[in-house]
């Protein structure tokens, strides 16, 4: 059976960005794409153009950098955003502008003071200059879900007359249910006129932890792309988490008959590369990623995974590039095993940079017993700030088959299909070390027209 595509719309370098503690240089955010990139987002929401400086030059440095997915940069809607969005986003391969507008009571009254008629004109303007410059125009309502569902449908048709070809639906404060968000972007497909013409998007927040629920629903509900970030990172609880809903579509297929170009054996690594970045570690029991994900504690439950990793694990942990903790680094070993977990962690060196980490390597491994991951990771940062040049981790070309071959073949548990090797299962018991804790400087990003 075909099966859907869903795309994936990933905004932790904008939405999540604008998370306390998470906000990133133009270098981060270039290496983070790089990564992303790696991962098979289809669109890398890259910044807010208009923000600031750095973000102007990240989105404009990701913008020639990296190739294959779309490009996207935030304008709120009006020209000079606008401007400013194309100005750095010109030079991509496949540039997206992505305008916003409240459109509640609330946020018109309180916040931007105009009327529903004056917002609708001003949404419309704005996308029409969008699409002056960029063919692919995405038009986001925010707050829709607050907002009076007639006027949306009204504004909605009136975006898709104007050219969006994305119809981005914002939770922004979080407050609906699988139930009402289902229903929401149901009625959406039912009552704006044009909207097959238009891709429809869901974005939603975390605040009640229903995200990635909300967002599943949007899916069913007939939403081909959905905004999400790694990690789960974004304003106030966040973003719904880019890992976790890709693999619950691959885990519970039987329940989602939808596909997506995500490679989920780079999710651990990306995962750790943005906690690195932004010294913002995630809680030891997030689902997928997080260090207990696939560690086993109680005899009942270890005992079961001796006999069968299947009875406790609905997913290999290598499925989604947990690494295998058998392989320790200690003063014995090589370039290779340093390379490979180098690699896990989201950092590829070529051969002169590895001999570097190697060298340091050595010398640090020869007074402690074990080097963890935290160890490697401080040591990447010191040869980094030591004014090496350490790449990006860089782009490689995968065979379609390989996105395939990642999680959605060995779920197991509810296909009753492969079950985990003996090597799978001493994977499961690694305990990670976890990253230490900073805060960098929170852009202030000028929300409100
Ligand atoms: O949450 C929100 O409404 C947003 C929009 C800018 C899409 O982030
Ligand atoms: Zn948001």
């Amino acid at each position: 059976m075909q099966r859907a595509h869903i795309t994936i719309f990933d905004t932790t370098l904008r939405d999540g960005e604008q998370s306390p503690g998470c906000s990133m240089n133009v270098q981060e955010k270039l290496r983070l794409a790089h990564q992303l990139d790696l991962l098979g987002v289809d669109v890398i929401e890259a910044g807010f153009p208009i923000a600031s400086e750095g973000d102007f030059n990240a989105v404009q440095a990701i913008a020639a950098a990296i190739r294959r997915p779309t490009i996207a940069g935030l304008a709120r809607a009006c020209a000079p955003d606008i401007d400013r969005a194309w100005q750095a986003l010109k030079d991509a391969a496949h540039p997206r502008i992505h305008v916003f507008l409240a459109t509640s009571d609330i946020h018109l009254q309180y916040k931007l003071k105009i009327s529903r008629q004056q917002c609708l004109e001003q949404a419309r303007d704005a996308v029409r200059h969008a699409k002056s410059f960029c063919e692919d125009v995405e038009f986001s309502p925010e707050d829709a879900t607050r907002t009076d569902p007639e006027f949306l449908y009204q504004l909605l048709e009136a975006m898709i007359e104007a050219g969006a070809t994305t119809l981005n639906i914002p939770d922004t404060v979080g407050y609906c249910t699988p139930a009402d968000f289902g229903q929401f972007i149901q009625n959406i497909g039912q009552r704006v006129r044009g909207i097959e013409k238009v891709t429809i998007s869901a974005h939603c927040h975390n605040d009640l932890g229903l995200a990635v629920a909300n967002t599943l629903a949007a899916i069913v509900a007939g939403a081909r792309q959905v905004e999400c970030a790694i990690n789960g990172i974004g304003e106030r609880a966040g973003n719904a988490a880019l890992e976790e809903i890709v693999v619950t579509l691959r885990v519970r297929s039987d329940q989602y008959p939808y596909e997506t170009s995500v490679f989920s054996e780079h999710l651990f690594a990306t995962s750790q590369l943005l906690s690195e970045t932004t010294g913002v570690s995630v809680q030891p029991n997030k689902a997928i990623i997080g260090r207990n994900a696939f560690a086993h504690a109680a005899g009942i439950h270890q005992d079961g995974m001796i006999k069968n990793p299947l009875t406790y694990e609905i997913m290999t942990p290598q499925s989604v590039g947990v690494p295998d903790s058998t392989l320790v680094l200690g003063k014995h070993s090589g370039r290779h095993a340093l390379s490979l977990r180098c690699e896990q962690l989201g950092h590829q060196f070529d051969r002169r940079e590895l001999d570097e980490i190697y060298r340091r390597f050595v010398v640090l491994a020869d007074k402690i017993k074990t080097v963890t991951d935290q160890h490697l990771q401080e040591l990447i940062r010191e040869t980094r700030g030591a004014g090496h040049r350490i790449p990006p981790a860089h782009v490689e070309a995968h065979p379609p088959a390989a996105a395939s071959a990642a999680v959605g073949q060995n779920v197991g548990y509810f296909q009753k299909s492969v079950p985990a090797s003996a090597g799978e299962l001493h994977s499961s018991t690694l305990s990670l070390t976890p990253v230490s804790e900073h805060h960098g400087e929170q852009e202030d990003y000028l929300w409100g027209v």
